[in-house]
């Protein structure tokens, strides 16, 4: 585990020389140094964007079928190294060993769902309204595309824009999360190894600013047709802006606040099960993790109790055990966490751990896996008694923290379940059809679980949201193509003459006054 990787940009394969040189420590174990890292500049980006432009001509002129097969092979790839690789997620961001297995799991779905899709890439025949003409559809790849990923699914949402891109003969310039950049790095190997031309994806490690001034030159330079967007719903605004003003659309998937209701029929100890894997998996840093808990007053008391013990009684420590969560991704989410913890008020009643805020020797927490003075670990928090207008109600905190708010009928359920205007995942625990279908019909969110968690969603279904939570665009599956495609529509005359539509076209004569 000792080794440590010396990363910088790469730009058609080869990696960039010069920039700020910047040292990434394991957030578990801050004495543990993972790679030293040179981060690019704005020029950096630019030319990474040139590179993928240059490259996407030859790259879609590959049949399509040929690179769904190099998209099979990188899925190999990674299935040969799936544990080398998820190890390296853990160690990078501090994500549970059991859930990098996971997300580098989510990878090789994606590879082989999308292997296929080379050899569908369906256009239609479209029949036309004159004889001797044929019309048809073809899906025809975006371009080049820009593609800017957050840290906490720091390879497997990457691979949900990057591989679709690839088979559908895109090319694309990656800037991934600050915090994630050896995985990022160990990615992009793994892409070459499987065959696809280096210049196919250009990796540009730079920071936030810097991108930000990169993207917008390479968008005036015309170099890009889409971008890609995992991260805040601040960002996303910014970006959406700058790409309206390029006439690009963006694929944004933004920030959660994600209700978890639990209705009074509830199976409580599952619904406990499930809060308890949304509001405190990956240490609450999913954009699906849980927003807010919803509890009908009938079961709050008792829910509230099992909920407690749940959270009480979970080991929170050393990712590479068998913890429910480790540390915060970095010092800025520990950071950004403790400033929402700030916003626990009087009304409020907190449970879950011995303390709030950084777990210490002087802060300590039961049954702690590990030393917590060597990493950025959290306490646990449910935060009782949570209305609508509250801090903790109206914005996405990020955290292992769970807001608990209490409803008495399925309206006030709904408005808290949508009150707050994020629109990604959500959840109802209920044995009654009845509410499962009306929540379903009645939330905001993209996504909709019953009797599950808000987060862990599969690789083949639509994965996006609406408000701010994103721009409608959907990720994952069949979906995905609509964001890495644009449709070119033919219509070829073999008549030969000019046949004008809505014009030279036969009639039928009816008689509309007829009746029975
Ligand atoms: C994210 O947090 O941006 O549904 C992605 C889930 C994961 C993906 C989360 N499969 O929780």
């Amino acid at each position: 585990m000792a080794d440590v990787q010396d990363l910088s940009s790469r730009i058609d394969g080869k990696p960039v020389d010069g920039g700020q040189q910047v040292e990434l420590r394991n957030p578990a174990d801050q004495n543990d140094l993972v790679a030293r890292v040179t981060l690019g500049d704005a020029d950096t980006f630019l030319r990474a964007a040139r590179a993928a432009n240059a490259a996407q001509a030859a790259w879609a002129a590959v049949p399509a079928p040929v690179r769904g097969v190099a998209i099979g092979d990188l899925g190999r790839i990674i299935a040969n190294n799936k544990e080398s690789l998820a190890r390296l997620v853990t160690r990078e961001i501090g994500k549970p060993y059991a859930e990098s297995l996971g997300e580098v799991q989510e990878v090789i779905d994606t590879c082989v769902f999308f292997a296929s899709e080379g050899r569908r890439l369906y256009g239609q025949t479209v029949p036309s309204e004159m004889p001797d003409k044929q019309l048809f559809t073809f899906r025809e790849p975006v371009g080049t595309m820009a593609i800017v990923t957050a840290g906490n699914f720091p390879i497997a949402v990457p691979s949900w824009y990057l591989i679709p891109a690839l088979v559908a003969g895109n090319t694309a310039v990656w800037k991934p999360a600050e915090y994630a950049p050896a995985i990022a790095d160990a990615f992009v190997r793994c892409i070459e190894a499987a065959g696809i031309p280096a210049g196919v994806v250009q990796l540009a490690l730079t920071d936030g600013e810097q991108t930000s001034i990169g993207l917008e030159r390479a968008l005036e330079e015309g170099l890009l047709q889409k971008v890609g967007f995992t991260g805040s719903s601040a960002v996303g605004r910014d970006i959406a802006a700058l790409c309206g003003r390029h006439l690009v659309t963006p694929t944004l998937e933004l920030g959660g606040k994600n209700p978890l209701v639990v209705m009074p029929d509830a199976d409580l100890d599952l619904a406990v099960e499930g809060a308890l894997f949304s509001g405190f998996g990956t240490a609450g840093q999913r954009c699906t993790s849980l927003g807010v808990a919803i509890v009908h007053e009938s079961i709050h008391d008792e829910f509230l109790h099992r909920f407690t013990a749940a959270v009480e009684g979970a080991a929170v420590g050393d990712p590479f055990e068998p913890v429910l969560y480790g540390p915060m991704i970095a010092q800025k989410f520990a950071d950004g966490f403790e400033r929402w913890l700030e916003q626990i008020q009087p009304h409020h009643t907190t449970s879950g751990s011995q303390g709030i805020g950084r777990i210490t020797a002087d802060n300590p927490r039961a049954g702690f896996v590990g030393d917590p003075d060597r990493g950025l670990f959290q306490h646990p928090v449910i935060v009782d008694g949570v209305t609508a207008d509250d801090a903790l109600y109206l914005n996405e905190t990020f955290g292992p923290i769970a807001p608990v708010a209490t409803f008495a009928d399925f309206d006030d359920a709904i408005a808290l379940a949508n009150g707050h205007g994020y629109g990604l995942s959500s959840a109802i625990y209920t044995t009654d059809p009845k509410s499962a279908f009306r929540f379903r019909e009645q939330v905001s969110a993209g996504m909709v679980s019953v009797n599950n968690s808000t987060s862990g969603a599969e690789a083949h279904l639509p994965f996006g949201g609406n408000g701010k939570s994103g721009n409608g665009a959907r990720q994952s599956g069949i979906w995905m193509l609509d964001q890495v495609t644009r449709w070119q529509s033919l219509n070829w005359d073999f008549s030969g003459k000019l046949q004008k539509a809505q014009m030279d076209v036969a009639e039928i004569q009816a008689d509309l006054s007829f009746t029975v």
